[in-house]
């Protein structure tokens, strides 16, 4: 990689400031996915091992209110951290003052802090999400050095990315995005063919720039999901009650034109008269969809034909579900992706994050695939062939 990395720094006893992307979910008070955790450690345990001072800066959530700021404390995130490395996590509940910044002099080479919520900062005219500078100069006057290993937030530019790495002479790569940049960059700008991509999710809108971006690269992109319905459609079919974008009937129209037969959907599609999990579950084809039936999940022909295209694939990227995901009955087509997935061991597979990635973290598959993004919106925009800010603030070697 072009870009200089965590192993390019004289670490020891540095005062390191880390920033990573811990805006993990949770479910009743407890953290449900703890996937963006543990996929930092590597950058957090190198850190320590070579003697670094490490303070760790994360968002979590978005802040408006004062009743955000108890629901989105990082406390519990730290708990969970210092269970992970086995060690002690020292978390100060701000953001800024005399209690953090005494606290980081305390700090010993080998040991680890964590600061409160960067987007506590919020509260009082978006200072972190603003990227205001008087901020990002404030936070980096914290450390010696920088890393950024927050590729889920690389597509922001916040004062604790782009702030601190403009006050404190740039940054590095963490391994986390070191990695991202090496699985989704290389797939989408140099990828090993062929490059089958498979696109899925609700909605064709969020998609838009991923599908021209990838027109341009892949040999092939499977459609599948709520999306599908908008290009079935376009193609002149009837499709019920499905999931269908009206204003977007016409750029389906053209995707499919400039596609030249690059674009494959399916054939078959599981349906039901609501949208529910119970409601009886119908084989239909794509051509033939009742009036008053949805398509909710991808049929068997389908699947077969989606797995035709991807056995000698040498390059897969994934992102959206196949269906609807969340309703058991319907969860079928993006599971046994899913499994395809993980075995095709020749093949670079590379999982965009969201429902994608649970669907493969859910069915303990994780080991079958090359990577799993940790980011939702940011690796969207990195299929879109945008620049992050988050990327770009990292110095080149
Ligand atoms: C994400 O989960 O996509 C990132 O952490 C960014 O969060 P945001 O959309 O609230 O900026």
């Amino acid at each position: 990689m072009s870009k200089l990395t965590i192993r390019d720094l004289k670490l020891k006893d540095k005062k390191l400031l880390i920033r990573v992307d811990f805006n993990v979910p949770f479910k009743d008070g407890q953290i449900s996915d703890d996937n963006r955790i543990i996929q930092a450690l590597p950058t957090i345990m190198y850190a320590l091992k070579k003697r670094a001072k490490v303070i760790l800066l994360s968002h979590l959530g978005r802040v408006k209110t004062e009743e955000d700021l108890a629901k989105n404390s990082l406390a519990p995130v730290a708990k969970r951290l210092e269970e992970l490395l086995g060690k002690p996590v020292v978390f100060i509940p701000e953001t800024r003052g005399p209690k953090l910044e005494a606290a980081i002099n305390n700090l010993k080479a080998g040991e680890i802090l964590m600061i409160e919520n960067t987007r506590f900062e919020d509260l009082d005219g978006n200072k972190e999400s603003k990227n205001n500078p008087e901020l990002g100069k404030y936070w980096a006057s914290l450390g010696d050095l920088f890393v950024n290993d927050a590729f889920g937030t690389a597509h922001r530019a916040h004062a604790s990315n782009v702030g601190i790495a403009s006050n404190i002479g740039g940054a590095a790569a963490g391994f986390l995005l070191e990695k991202e940049i090496k699985f989704i960059g290389e797939a989408v700008d140099n990828p090993k063919r062929p490059f089958v991509a498979i696109l899925g999710g609700a909605k064709v809108s969020d998609k838009i720039g991923v599908i021209e971006n990838l027109l341009k690269t892949a040999d092939h992109i499977l459609i599948g999901g709520g999306m599908a319905y908008t290009f079935v459609k376009a193609q002149g079919n009837d499709v019920g009650l499905s999931l269908v974008e009206d204003d977007k009937l016409d750029l389906a129209k053209d995707l499919l034109e400039k596609a030249k037969g690059k674009i494959i959907l399916g054939t078959d599609v599981y349906t039901a008269k609501e949208f529910s999990n119970d409601s009886e579950k119908n084989l239909r084809d794509y051509t033939n969809i009742p009036a008053d039936e949805m398509g909710l999940d991808v049929g068997p022909k389908t699947l077969e034909l989606f797995k035709k295209y991807l056995k000698d694939a040498k390059t897969v990227v994934w992102n959206g579900p196949l269906g609807v995901f969340e309703f058991p009955n319907f969860a079928n087509g993006t599971v046994e992706i899913a499994k395809f997935l993980s075995t095709l061991t020749d093949a670079t597979t590379v999982v965009g994050g969201g429902d994608s990635a649970a669907a493969v973290i859910e069915n303990g598959l994780e080991k079958g695939f090359t990577h799993i993004s940790t980011g939702g919106g940011a690796s969207l925009e990195y299929l879109e062939g945008k620049k992050l800010p988050g990327i770009e603030c990292v110095n080149d070697k």
